[in-house]
């Protein structure tokens, strides 16, 4: 391998921001584009917040989320890295996507609002990285507001999220005593100083020099020093090992708009982050530097255009060389195919790409040739990467074709979307009925449509009241008593599931059944 390989290879890291909507994702997004020069004015990534969809218009959210589409990941150079950052969309475009995007990353950037701390959608988030093992580095924005106590929000994190947490820099004073930050490490206080950029001043933590006395206000410094000491005394140890697995989060405060703290964060980020981390296969670990192409579908994106009914299918580079036009096989079908169009997307502008690196994620043009999960080898390979995780829904719809004479289509429209991962599937196991799953009530939308749209199907829904759907073991599925608060529906390759009413009626499952270890999550 040649230096320059090498090189490509260590120098990339690939990471998606997890936040609960608002807490400011989509500015820190930004500032870290402006970092990096690729983006023309800041607002471009924002643009994509652009209000209501019309539910029942496919082709008009698409229209209204173009940029949030094409800006699904996108990769720019700074000092030396070659970073690629992929989108997890928020509220309104909250689906299973969203989990199985990180599946294709390597370290997670958590942002918290400071005002309000964990929020819902950082815990759902947060724990698929979790079981991933990655390292999740925390960003805690908007202390230009006076928000919750420091000390209130490491505790949030430890209890609510169960991670060791170790504040890397530490915050003086927020809202409109805010004065700036202290890096623990560079042992220097970063200094507020509104629209202007940021002054670094030493500090040792304790002996307050003139320089200090003269950017910080001197009612500030004594609480500062204590608390640094409490830190010190009562905190976490910082372990690289700990936050290389994911056991430890390390936090940095910060005010995205203000662009205060990001630089600094971003470059203790590029520090305690790892290059682009090996997977598993039916051929044991795929390393970075294995020599032959592979690679794997996290996402299919469909309609980009609609006027070409075209679908993109969003590829993690796994090993190898991605080379424009190279012949790859298929593992699933060993179906040989020439990857003549590829794109990576950059802010609001497609690009085509010539060459792609481990870490690097690519679009793939596709006529319906790709699955969910599917493995892209190179050379003679016939390797495949595990299974992604099955992620549990929350939303319920039972549905059947307005029109039984329609059943054909229906069925084959079925099979295929759900095939591709637009919903998962349920069956009853006496009545066959179907049951659709979903985390975000988008996906149904575009169920609905699309089954209209490509296969002339109108659907007829009942919503369900269930909200919770947990695996089973095969062994245990006897033992379970239903009713019409816990119903057992399979899913698409046969595994028992139980789908409870509310968190209360699984609880009381749970109590009564200690024995029976139900799964959230289904890892083949
Ligand atoms: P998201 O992608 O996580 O949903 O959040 P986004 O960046 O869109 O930020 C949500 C809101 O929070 C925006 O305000 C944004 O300006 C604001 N915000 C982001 N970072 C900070 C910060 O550090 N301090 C303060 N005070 N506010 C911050 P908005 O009113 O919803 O939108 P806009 O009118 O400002 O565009």
């Amino acid at each position: 391998m040649t230096n320059e390989h090498m090189h490509e290879l260590t120098s990339r890291r690939t990471f998606a921001i997890i936040s609960h909507p608002d807490a400011g994702k989509t500015t820190l997004t930004e500032k870290l584009l402006l970092l990096g020069g690729s983006i023309r004015s800041a607002g471009t990534v924002k643009a994509k917040k652009s209000g209501k969809y019309a539910t029942s218009d496919w082709m008009e959210i698409e229209k209204q989320r173009g940029i949030s589409v094409t800006s699904s990941v996108m990769q720019f150079f700074y000092r030396g890295h070659h970073v690629n950052i992929v989108d997890t969309p928020g509220h309104q475009d909250f689906s299973e996507d969203t989990y199985r995007t990180l599946t294709a990353v390597d370290s997670a950037v958590m942002v918290i609002d400071g005002t309000k701390g964990i929020e819902a959608q950082t815990i759902k988030l947060f724990k698929v990285c979790r079981m991933r093992g990655i390292p999740i580095l925390t960003f805690i924005n908007k202390l230009d507001r006076e928000g919750k106590e420091p000390l209130e929000l490491l505790e949030e994190i430890e209890e609510v999220l169960g991670i060791e947490s170790y504040p890397v820099t530490w915050p003086i004073g927020m809202g409109k005593r805010f004065q700036g930050t202290y890096d623990r490490f560079a042992k220097k206080i970063e200094v507020y100083r509104g629209n202007e950029e940021s002054l670094f001043v030493d500090f040792d933590g304790e002996n307050i020099s003139d320089e200090v006395r003269q950017y910080v206000d001197a009612s500030m410094l004594e609480p500062l020093s204590d608390e640094l000491m409490l830190l010190e005394e009562a905190g976490n140890e910082f372990s690289v090992e700990k936050v290389k697995n994911g056991e430890l989060t390390p936090v940095f405060f910060g005010s995205a708009i203000a662009n205060f703290g990001v630089q600094s964060f971003f470059n203790s980020f590029l520090q305690l982050t790892q290059p682009p981390q090996p997977r598993m296969s039916s051929a044991g670990k795929i390393d970075i530097d294995y020599p032959h192409f592979s690679g794997f579908v996290f996402k299919i994106q469909a309609n980009m255009n609609p006027a070409h009914r075209d679908r993109i299918a969003f590829l993690r580079v796994c090993s190898g060389k991605f080379e424009r036009g190279m012949t790859v096989t298929l593992s699933r079908t060993g179906r040989k195919i020439k990857l003549g169009q590829s794109q990576q997307f950059l802010a609001a502008d497609r690009e085509t790409v010539d060459e792609a690196y481990p870490g690097d994620i690519i679009g793939l043009y596709d006529a319906g040739t790709y699955q969910i999960g599917d493995t892209i080898v190179g050379d003679g390979q016939a390797f495949q990467f595990e299974a992604l995780p099955k992620f549990p829904p929350e939303l319920f719809m039972k549905v059947r074709a307005k029109n039984a004479l329609k059943h054909k289509h229906f069925d084959k429209g079925m099979t295929q979307l759900v095939q591709e991962g637009a919903v998962q599937l349920y069956r009853t196991p006496f009545f066959g009925d179907y049951i659709l799953g979903a985390v975000g009530e988008l996906q149904f939308q575009v169920f609905e449509y699309r089954m209209k749209a490509e296969y002339g199907v109108d659907l007829e829904f009942t919503p369900m009241r269930h909200s919770i759907a947990k695996w089973i073991p095969k062994d245990k599925v006897e033992k379970v008593s239903t009713d019409s608060r816990i119903i057992l529906v399979e899913d698409l390759e046969g595994n028992p599931v139980l789908l409870f009413e509310n968190d209360f009626v699984h609880r009381l499952f749970q109590d009564k059944n200690p024995d029976i270890k139900l799964m959230s999550i289904l890892e083949s």
